[in-house]
């Protein structure tokens, strides 16, 4: 079977899915990370800290700067799904302001805790964030019969963001705190957010997959968008030095080999099932 006969879940498909996978941000139980929290040494914290804090930015952008693929929708079975992807994202968001307000004990409205964690992202990480998404979000909204610009956008947001970056930063994650038995109720919660996560990047590969099949050339779309944007990737996804990367695989114990071998891996796969191989860009 060539990549080319996968079959890959429609929205439809998607949606249903998400139907039989709700769940709520404030039933995840936070207790014991309360308590280990107040153990925590101050490098043990800011470590925490600083993922908590890519995650935070990265999900709010993410939230609000969604709703013009919405209205970009080609069927009312897409239009469905991605209305639901909207409503993850903000829980998502809501599920790391919860972990600021109850476990790091600083309540506020969830602009200051972006405001704050804002202190901790690197250049690269703005660059893909701020300018490269926005940019992208910017033009779906004012041209939303456009493929090509759906396309671009798509790239960014499921393939580049969620996939790349997003994928990376959770197995790294999890496999410390798992290691190390800390912060269960972050990891519960982060894992329901993965689970999520895998749904919206199954929607981004099928979209891509049936666009470059209707025209070839939305392929180069594809390919436009990764060279552009791989240098800042791969720079979010390198050692950060004192504290001005994404997040600091480095302090994770992990080498940047494994980490960006398990990123390229993932894209390169991905990229084969949408029809344009890693070779080619
Ligand atoms: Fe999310
Ligand atoms: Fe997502």
């Amino acid at each position: 079977m060539t990549t080319a006969d996968v079959q890959l879940n429609d929205p439809q498909t998607l949606y249903r899915r998400w139907e039989d996978s709700q769940w709520s941000p404030f039933e995840i139980d936070l207790s014991t990370d309360q308590g280990q929290w107040r153990e925590m040494d101050g490098d043990g914290r800011g470590l925490i800290l600083f993922v908590l804090s890519s995650l935070m930015v990265a999900e709010e952008r993410i939230t609000t700067k969604f709703s013009g693929l919405v209205g970009a929708y080609g069927s009312e079975e897409e239009a469905t799904f991605l209305a639901t992807q909207q409503v993850d994202e903000a829980r998502h968001m809501q599920f790391y302001a919860r972990f600021r307000d109850e476990v790091i004990a600083e309540p506020n409205l969830i602009g200051s805790h972006v405001e704050r964690s804002r202190e901790h992202v690197s250049p690269a990480f703005e660059h893909l964030f701020d300018v490269a998404l926005i940019h992208a979000h910017q033009r779906v909204v004012a041209e939303p019969q456009s493929q090509e610009a759906k396309v671009a956008f798509v790239t960014l947001y499921h393939l580049i963001l969620e996939s790349t970056l997003g994928l990376t930063t959770f197995k790294f994650t999890t496999d410390y705190l798992n290691g190390g038995g800390l912060l269960p109720g972050f990891v519960d919660g982060y894992s329901k957010i993965h689970h999520d996560e895998t749904r919206h990047i199954g929607y981004g590969v099928w979209f891509l997959r049936e666009s470059v099949a209707a025209d070839a050339d939305l392929g180069d779309v594809v390919r436009t968008t990764l060279r552009d944007l791989l240098p800042s990737v791969a720079e979010s996804l390198s050692p950060s030095g004192n504290g001005s990367g994404g997040v600091d695989f480095d302090a994770l114990g992990v080498s940047l080999d494994e980490v960006r071998d398990f990123a390229l891996n993932g894209l390169r796969r991905r990229l084969e099932l949408i029809g344009v191989p890693l070779e080619t860009l």
